[in-house]
């Protein structure tokens, strides 16, 4: 990981996007995200990680206008580059979307059309948001799939999605996010269905174009490990909302929301061998079947009487918070009744 340049805590006022009080329910039933921060500067990688069903994708898909479901409702404010973006309405985000702000998805047929050949794909993405040419669309198609590192792109420009391996249908799609130089890209999951040797070229490449650009990256993973190589800050989510925020020399070497420290395993570290999320008993809360107070107190071994009530996000050293009522753990346990 590249030091970030400007100030790893992100203050509001540099920041790229800004998200505030987000909160989203689907038809009836109960809020699935609940008042969720977020901020992003330009240059920096902020990873939101959480075990599957925290709420990572539903959260980034408003954010780039695509959670399109009848009946979803998304209440709170969002700013991109100083404008005001309307997430209740997904429409007013299609111009942005594929222009300014960019999303990857962990299977990339998400994104690609299998009825048409890449280069066309590619060149459309063009097209849609820029008033060139059909051959300067193709010249641009070409340039970001050599920069993506996809060998013999004339050839590959003619081939259909299916005609490619995993590895180089991610790359395609990459190279379709990143046609029009976003500031910001929003990265769900991009590398997990992979195996570990494309993984690493991938998020060489994302890093890369990164430092290049000085793009904003908001980077979802399940894998520690990719979090501590890419990542200058971290989100953790659990169940919907933010349990722990900070840069990642904090919430890995000194995490203070129980469910961090079940996440990490209990000895953390920057350099140790675990990768992957250790394993914390239990699941998820169904949005039906979430406790009040602490979402996560069903599952938390230190949990008390007064988890009842839903503790704050407070900040506990320079950027550094955590949602739960007894942090900083060290000095609080043990004298809690
Ligand atoms: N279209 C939908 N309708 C109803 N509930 C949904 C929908 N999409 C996601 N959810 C719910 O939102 C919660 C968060 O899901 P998601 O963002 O996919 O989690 P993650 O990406 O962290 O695995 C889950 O409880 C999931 O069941
Ligand atoms: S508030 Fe209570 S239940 Fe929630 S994480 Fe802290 S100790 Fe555990
Ligand atoms: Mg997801």
């Amino acid at each position: 990981m590249t030091p970030h340049p400007t100030n790893v805590t992100g203050t509001p006022a540099e920041a790229l996007l800004k998200v505030r009080d987000l909160r989203i329910t689907f038809g009836n039933s109960a809020e699935v995200i609940s008042g969720v921060d977020l901020a992003v500067t330009p240059g920096e990688t902020l990873a939101i990680v959480g075990e599957s069903g925290s709420g990572k994708s539903v959260t980034s898909l408003a954010v780039m206008g695509l959670l399109g479901a009848k009946g979803v409702r998304i209440e709170g404010a969002a700013e991109f580059d100083g404008q005001r973006l309307n997430l209740a309405h997904p429409d007013s985000l299609t111009g942005l979307r594929g222009d300014r702000m960019a999303m990857i998805f962990q299977e990339p047929m998400t994104s690609l059309n299998p009825a048409f050949r890449i280069g066309d794909q590619i060149a459309e993405a063009v097209r849609c948001h820029r008033d060139v040419t059909e051959a300067e669309a193709r010249a641009r198609a070409l340039d970001i799939m050599r920069k993506v590192g996809i060998s013999a792109p004339e050839r590959r420009m003619r081939q259909y999605p299916h005609e490619l391996s995993g590895g180089m249908r991610q790359r395609v799609m990459i190279a379709m996010a990143l046609v029009n130089e976003p500031a910001l890209l929003i990265a769900d999951e991009p590398t997990t269905a992979l195996d570990v040797t494309i993984q690493a070229q991938i998020l060489d490449l994302i890093s890369q174009l990164q430092r290049d650009r000085g793009m904003a990256v908001v980077f979802i993973t399940h894998d520690l490990g990719v979090v501590a190589q890419v990542a200058h800050r971290v989100a953790v989510m659990y169940a919907g909302r933010i349990a722990e925020t900070g840069t990642v020399e904090q919430v890995f070497n000194d995490p203070q929301h129980p469910y961090t420290i079940g996440l990490l395993g209990s000895i953390p570290s920057l350099t140790g061998p675990r990768t992957r999320l250790a394993t914390v008993p239990g699941s998820v809360p169904s949005p039906a079947e979430m406790p009040k107070g602490c979402r996560f107190s069903t599952r938390c071994p230190f949990a008390q009487p007064k988890c009842a009530e839903q503790p704050r996000l407070r900040e506990l050293a320079a950027g550094h918070r955590a949602a739960c009522h007894y942090a900083p753990l060290e000095l609080s346990f043990g004298t809690a009744a």
